[in-house]
Order: structure tokens, then sequence, then C-alpha cells
């Protein structure tokens, strides 16, 4: 008889693990269903501000009467590994300049909402490779939101947020949203010096986000960027004995917080938090790239360490990653733009950093990805 195929099991984290590690869920962007003044979104009224530009994407939080189950597993196609790696289907007549020198690129001539499914299988390659890029003149924002999501959901599952607004009848668009004179930057630096909050988007998925799409709405004539952060590089600059050390380990990552912060805020959780186990190292399926994958927002603790062993190595990289700045990219928006990071071989942070009552409005396409996987470590 053949023998059977076994999957080694995962892990199973035990409360201790979840609840007592060293990352903390920082909740800067306040928001919810509590702050949003309809009348000051749609007519802009009782404010200085103007009404919303996109009202089709101003949110609500009951778009569905029952919770949702658990995700399933599924499988994901990576379209970055069918490239042609010269991009004649992206890049062709367009103009590019990178950001700095090992992350990040602005792109100009491009309309992503016209490409062929080369070209689609191109952009998720050069996002990949340039770990973010900002596509300017887009038409994204101004496509019925199915179109937008059908653009979108070529390149993974869509991702339903378990707490975020979304758009009357599309709870697959997350929403960042910040309503006009929203006065929750003041009341957030009354407790905290900065709003930084590094993280990728949901690890606390089986299958996090790959090929990840933001795109501007409405927001601040100053202030707003988006840090990013190349993971991949911040792997490469540590020593090779380090990384050794850090290949194999793996990382509980935990959805809990974000709930029950959303729950005090009256916010909604559509779908009982979950935690995951993922390697500290991951692979990227189209690059070959191994990166770093652990955030403050999600990862909690390392299996197998004792907790001041995992606070101590996770605190170490937390700092490493905040204070790259050689290996950071800092992105400014603009109507018409839209970001594409690769979410498994960076991290990144928005900014509360504008005081002047402008309203803040994007919304983010979510295709989940592979499983995070980890090949062995080469000196
Ligand atoms: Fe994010």
């Amino acid at each position: 008889m053949a023998p059977a195929l076994v999957e080694t099991p995962q892990p199973v984290p035990s409360v201790a693990y979840t609840k007592s590690g060293t990352g903390e869920y920082k909740e800067a962007f306040i928001g919810g269903p509590k702050a949003f003044n309809a009348d000051a979104e749609l007519k802009g009224e009782g404010t200085k501000q103007p009404p919303a530009k996109y009202p089709n994407y101003l949110p609500v939080w009951d778009n569905e009467k029952e919770k949702y189950p658990p995700l399933q597993p599924f499988e994901h196609y990576e379209h970055g590994k069918d490239a042609d790696p010269t991009f004649p289907n992206l890049l062709n007549g367009a103009e590019v300049s990178d950001l700095t020198a090992n992350i990040g690129a602005e792109v100009r001539g491009v309309q992503l909402s016209k490409l062929t499914d080369k070209g689609k299988d191109e952009l998720a390659l050069f996002v990949a490779q340039k770990k973010v890029v900002a596509f300017r003149d887009q038409d994204l924002a101004d496509l019925p939101i199915q179109e937008a999501l059908d653009f979108g959901g070529y390149f993974g599952r869509h991702h339903i947020h378990p707490t975020s607004g979304a758009p009357k009848g599309y709870p697959e668009i997350h929403l960042v949203h910040r309503g006009a004179d929203d006065t929750t930057a003041r009341d957030f630096f009354e407790e905290r010096t900065n709003s930084v909050t590094w993280h990728s988007d949901v690890t606390y998925e089986k299958q996090p986000p790959g090929t990840t799409f933001l795109y501007l709405l409405d927001g601040p004539a100053a202030g707003g960027d988006t840090l990013f952060v190349n993971q991949a590089e911040a792997y490469r600059r540590l020593s090779p004995e380090f990384r050794k050390r850090l290949h194999g380990l793996k990382v509980v990552h935990s959805a809990v917080e974000q709930a029950d912060n959303s729950k005090t805020r009256g916010g909604v959780v559509r779908r009982d938090p979950v935690t995951s186990v993922h390697p500290l190292v991951r692979t990227h399926p189209a690059t070959g790239e191994k990166a770093l994958f652990v955030n403050p927002q999600f990862s909690r603790r390392i299996l197998g360490f004792k907790k001041e062993e995992s606070d101590f190595l996770l605190n170490f990289l937390y700092d490493h990653i905040a204070k790259g700045q050689d290996f950071q990219a800092r992105v400014k928006w603009a109507p018409g733009t839209v970001v594409v990071w690769d979410n498994r071989v960076t991290a990144h942070s928005a900014l509360l950093d504008w005081d002047d009552g402008a309203r803040r409005h994007l919304a983010r396409i979510t295709p989940q990805a592979e499983a995070p996987f980890e090949t062995p470590f080469e000196g």
C-alpha cells in the first residue's frame, strides 16, 4: 500500500501565546459607526469641508445580517510566476521612476483597469520586485465598484475584513475613512506620541493577502502619507548567522485585539477572530525572495520560546524594521492614485498627521494569497 500523504499539523497556540506577547495592537484610527456623520459626509452640512467626492464609497457596517463562518482554505494561483520579466504588456510607453534605491516606484502612463491578463501577470511580478508602486492618474475609483472588484479578483480571492466599514452592497471593499472635521487625531495624541503602526494587512488569516490595491477617494492636501518597508531587504540586512537562527521559527498572529477594539468602539465583528501560525521568514512564490514576516500589530509570540525570549527577539525585529529608513519609502497620495503593494514582502503604516478636518477616504481591494511558506536557509 502506498504511504498516505500526511500534512504536518499546524501547532495550536495556547491562550497564553496569544494574550501575552510583546506586540501591541495600536488603534490609531478610531473612526467606526459611532464617529460616522452621514450629513457631514453626504452634504457637507455642519462642516467647512465639502461633501464626499465618492458617496457610493461611504461606509456602512450592516452589509450582512449574520456573522460570516470561518474562512475556508483555497488554492491560490500566483500570476506573477507567468509574467514576462521584461514587462512588455505593463510598462510599454510608461514613465517609471524609483522612489528609492531598494523599495518603491512611481508609474505614469499606464491605466491599470485596461490591462490584459498578461499585463496583470506582469503587474503582480513588478510589484513583488518593487514592493510598492504608486500608479498615478488612474480611473479605478470612477468605475462602478463591481468593475473595480472584477479587476482585483484576478489576483486572488477577495478578503472580507472582519471589522471595517464597506460600501453598501460591497463587503469585499475595505474602507479607510476618517470623516470631515473628525477630531480623533487630537484625542489620540492626548495619549500617544506618534501614530506609527507598522503592519502587513490581516496577517492573522491563514492565507494573508498578496498583491494589494489601495486607492484614494478623498484626502487632505498635505498629510496622510503611507510608509512602506521592504521586509526582504530587512531580512538581508541581518547577518548570515542571525538569519540562520530565524529560519524554522514560527510566530502566532492574532485577530483578537482588533476585534476587541472594534467592539469597544461600537463597531462590528463579522467573523470570529482567529489566530494563525506562520513562519517568521517566508519565501515569495514568484521571486523566491525571503522576507521577514512579523509585525507588532498582529504578531504575538514565537512558538517554543519562553515569553521573555520571544519578546526579546520580536522587539529586536520590530526595532530593526521601524528604524530601517534605508529600506523604507514614503508614498504621497494624490487624486487618481492607486498604490499597489505586495503584502507578503512589505509592511506599512498610515500616519495620522493632519489636523485641519480634511476628510481622508480610501478603498482597498485585498486579494488573499497562499499560506506563507518557508524555504531553507541559504548562506
Ligand atoms: Fe494596512
